[in-house]
């Protein structure tokens, strides 16, 4: 349990926070490269870290990132005219280029100097695996991207996708480290005989009640959570906490699945969810038991992304509307009633409050890694301001070449040095069998 001073420092991560100053150590994935499909197109507000900030596409197609706020007089960039290689606002024709440069100030005389010595505030972009990343930090060069092998994966052939949630990033990220909320929130309604015999949701729902090893890694914290799968073996859900806000989950197989999931802080009350990964196609069997079709596990439908600052990848399934929750099937076939994945995690957490306060909290075993996780964000938060320590992973991108995911051992397997290879990213393992994933 975390005391009121602690839960305060997890949480908040505006500029000059305890928190909000690890994070800008790290390149931070800032939004879809989406977003900007087209040179001089509309510029999109972004809210990172508690800055309103502005980004748009110049007419080479970089992308440029500015604090809204112009440095004249503070008219909002959002509605300048992005033309010509900058961002031209519309209160006095001040105009930026994509590295914060004044490249025109119209309304001073033709021979001042004083456009030289003004600047916009402006963070360096890069595009990478589909998404635009912003470095928020005090290097005047920023540090390596972390290596994270969804990025490399042909366009064709990734899957990225955000949806904004509206609650703060720790309690959502947690949903992924806490593995046995799975076989409630997500299957509780179904029984074993409903599973493919020998699959993993098979052994998921005949032990709702995991044991967990954890270790803590270079790139954060990593458990493994086991239970019976028949006679001699073990099922293990492997998982990952990486620094300052990823998680690799144990949905798919180890050696196989391709996935980070990053949960960024847009301000104290809202978290970009950003995920990359394989499209890879799953084979799937319906889970009887329910009394209609479930929709695919991640996708929900969004509202279209509106101009506000919490305008962009919203779920239609919110709070104002209770999720869209079916309370007759929730009767009659489903846990919770909710359709979805995602959105199911999305009601609980946000049901939580926008900051929950972690005072008021019962951890029991099931919570390790929650427990194990908030600590070394605090150490390395703490490390970081009295110490100036450089946080994990900053300066060591391949310790982010790391995969999650199922798996079945041997009983008496030693679960670190037996997952070694299949926790390795880039070695492809084409005798591992998929079909343990169908439902
Ligand atoms: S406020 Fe932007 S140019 Fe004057
Ligand atoms: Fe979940």
């Amino acid at each position: 349990m975390l005391s009121e001073r602690e839960n305060e420092a997890v949480s908040r991560v505006g500029p000059g926070t305890l928190m909000g100053s690890l994070m800008r150590q790290y390149w931070l994935p800032a939004m879809l490269a989406s977003e900007l499909p087209r040179p001089d197109g509309d510029p999109v507000r972004v809210m990172l870290l508690g800055e309103q900030l502005v980004a748009f596409r110049d007419t080479k197609g970089q992308v440029g990132l500015l604090a809204h706020s112009c440095p004249h007089r503070g008219a909002s960039l959002f509605f300048g005219r992005n033309e010509e290689d900058g961002l031209r606002c519309v209160y006095h024709g001040w105009k930026f280029d994509v590295n914060g440069r004044c490249v025109d100030m119209p309304n001073e005389p033709p021979a001042s100097t004083f456009r030289d010595k003004v600047r916009a505030c402006a963070y360096p972009c890069v595009e990478r695996g589909g998404v635009v990343w912003a470095y928020l930090g005090p290097r005047a060069t920023p540090p390596p991207l972390p290596d994270l092998e969804a990025l490399e994966l042909p366009e064709n052939q990734a899957d990225v996708f955000a949806i904004q949630r509206e609650c703060n990033w720790l309690q959502a990220l947690e949903g992924d480290i806490d593995t046995s909320h799975f076989g409630f929130l997500h299957f509780g309604a179904t029984r074993k005989e409903e599973a493919g015999p020998g699959t993993f949701l098979y052994y998921a729902v005949a032990d709702r009640a995991p044991r967990y090893a954890l270790v803590d890694t270079e790139y954060g914290s990593m458990y493994g959570a086991y239970r019976p799968a028949g006679p001699g073996r073990l099922y293990w859900r492997i998982a990952q906490f990486l620094f300052p806000f990823y998680t690799h989950i144990p949905s798919g197989t180890l050696g196989r699945q391709v996935l980070t999931r990053a949960w960024v802080p847009m301000d104290d009350h809202h978290t970009l969810f950003v995920s990359m990964g394989a499209a890879a196609p799953r084979p799937r069997r319906q889970a009887s038991g329910s009394s209609r079709p479930r929709r695919a596990a991640l996708r929900t439908p969004l509202r279209p992304n509106s101009t506000g600052w919490h305008g962009r990848f919203r779920l239609e399934a919110d709070a104002a509307n209770d999720y869209l929750i079916d309370r007759n099937w929730q009767r009659n076939g489903d846990f919770t009633g909710i359709d979805g994945i995602f959105t199911q995690d999305q009601a609980v957490t946000e049901s939580m409050g926008p900051v929950y306060d972690r005072t008021k909290e019962h951890l029991g075993s099931s919570d390790v890694m929650v427990i194990r996780v908030r600590r070394r964000l605090l150490d390395a938060a703490r490390a970081l301001a009295e110490r100036g320590a450089v946080p994990p992973g900053v300066d060591e991108p391949h310790v982010y070449a790391t995969r999650s995911g199922s798996v079945i051992l041997p009983e008496k397997a030693d679960w670190l040095s037996a997952t070694e290879e299949l926790r390795r990213a880039r070695v492809s393992h084409p005798e591992l069998d998929l079909a343990l994933e169908t439902r």
